[in-house]
């Protein structure tokens, strides 16, 4: 009787006879043997087939087998002859499950990237999508594991929502029973609410922006992680941060090697993310910049380019703080050593990939807050719930927001976040 395994944990089971369920990869034929690669999700194995081990008319069936056929296989484990560490399958049985219509349209060869996008749904099954889905969810369990090993409750936030949170331009509007709603660009304010009652709280979500930007690192849709903490100040804010960067790096470099070697991950720039991260502040931020002949200059909000000239002096995250009020959202507080400054701070992450957290210090005194609220022409009787948590026990608070798929492109160096979600959504693109 044969063992039902996964390719996984084919290594477990070298002298016995097991049963695998996938998918065929890829295919190499000889007179006398077939070499199926055969994935399963959790890996992909090599079984071959001798003409003298199966009956005639299985070893004739595999002529036919074309990619993304899917199939079982029995067979028994072997070491691989040459390669040491990899077993392979001597293949004794084989069952065809369904047959493919035609051609797989992914095939080993170059597409282009909107038919590669058009085919999203079947490119998840190459190679390099497989790794980055599996560095995505181990980036994403470390995030919940940081928070949860240090007392973080987590607090959904709701996706519909009455009021902005950051700007009005890029709000979804959409219709709530005959109102209109926007769909929530960050549970920030939410999480306000849920630190006065838990004390450290964080929301992992879905979050929406109707950027009408098409650069790489804008998306429609994105999972953002935010962290709200009571009483806790920037330079605490920008520590929480740090050691949450850290620790997510530390986790895929201990658990996601082999995919990183699928995506050529040059993982000596993320053995270099260690404490401390540099801190500078955006004033000096401007005078880097000047020195590189930037024309940018205090006031104005820096962007991708900027972002990556400043960072390119280090060779781990940098935090950018203290950026001018006028060009941050109406929630930050302002800096009590300096009337131009939020307590704010951007990360920027290294290799030139920009913004990856944005977050702060809260402003928690009522009057500034309404001041701030209208000069931001937001309405205030959207904010009245806002202002309660001003009204009935005020407190220092901070928190930021980082966005899941900035820190995949990063961490697996992808040029561009489409390939960071499954199914991104873009400017262009709502399908599949
Ligand atoms: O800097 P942002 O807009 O900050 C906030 O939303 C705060 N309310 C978060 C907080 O303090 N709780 O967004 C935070 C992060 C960015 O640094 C970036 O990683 C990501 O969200 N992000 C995007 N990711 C992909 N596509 C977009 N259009 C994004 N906009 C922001
Ligand atoms: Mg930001």
């Amino acid at each position: 009787m044969s063992t039902l395994v996964s390719v996984a944990e084919l290594g477990a089971h070298v002298g016995g006879e097991v049963t695998l369920r996938g998918w065929l990869y890829n295919k190499r034929s000889g007179k006398n043997v077939h070499f199926l690669e055969v994935r399963d999700g959790s890996g992909t194995a090599q079984i071959v087939v001798g003409a003298g081990d199966v009956p005639k008319e299985t070893f004739a069936a595999c002529d036919a087998l074309t990619q993304e056929t899917s199939l079982t296989v029995t067979g028994t484990v072997h070491a691989h002859p040459k390669r040491p560490g990899v077993v392979e399958v001597h293949g004794t049985g084989l069952t065809v499950v369904g047959r493919p219509t035609g051609e797989f349209p992914i095939s080993p060869k170059d597409h282009g990237t909107d038919f590669l996008m058009d085919h999203r749904h079947l490119w998840l099954r190459s190679k390099r999508q497989h790794a980055i889905l599996r560095v995505r969810h181990t980036i994403i369990k470390a995030v919940r594991d940081f928070f949860d090993g240090r007392g973080f409750t987590l607090v959904d936030a709701p996706i519909f929502t009455p009021n902005a949170c950051e700007g009005t331009s890029t709000l979804f509007e959409t219709d709530y029973h005959g109102d209109p709603a926007y769909l929530t660009q960050s549970g920030q304010l939410y999480m306000e609410a849920a630190a006065a009652a838990v004390g450290k709280a964080y929301c992992f979500g879905p979050t929406f922006r109707a950027e009408k930007s098409k650069t790489r690192r804008h998306l429609a849709e994105f999972w953002m992680v935010e962290p709200e903490v009571a009483y806790m100040d920037l330079a605490g804010d920008m520590e929480l941060a740090e050691d949450m960067l850290v620790f997510i790096v530390e986790r895929v470099l201990a658990e996601r090697r082999p995919e990183l070697a699928v995506l050529e991950r040059d993982v000596t720039k993320l053995e270099s993310v260690k404490k401390p991260f540099p801190r500078i502040t955006y004033e000096e931020a401007i005078a880097v910049l000047a020195r590189a002949g930037n024309p940018a200059k205090y006031g104005d909000d820096i962007g991708g380019d900027e972002e990556t000239l400043i960072s390119s002096a280090y060779d781990r995250p940098v935090m950018v703080h203290r950026y001018p009020r006028e060009i941050k959202a109406f929630y930050m507080k302002g800096d009590p050593d300096d009337e131009r400054a939020a307590l704010c701070v951007d990360v920027l992450a290294p290799e030139g990939y920009g913004e990856i957290i944005g977050g702060g210090q809260r402003e928690d005194d009522l009057e500034i807050l309404t001041r701030k609220i209208t000069e931001h022409r937001l309405p205030l009787e959207a904010f009245q719930w806002y202002f309660d948590l001003r009204r009935y026990g005020t407190f220092p608070h901070a928190g930021f927001g980082m966005g899941i798929e900035r820190c995949v492109a990063w961490i697996c160096k992808l040029p561009h976040v489409r390939e960071t979600i499954p199914f991104p959504r873009m400017l262009n693109r709502l399908s599949p």
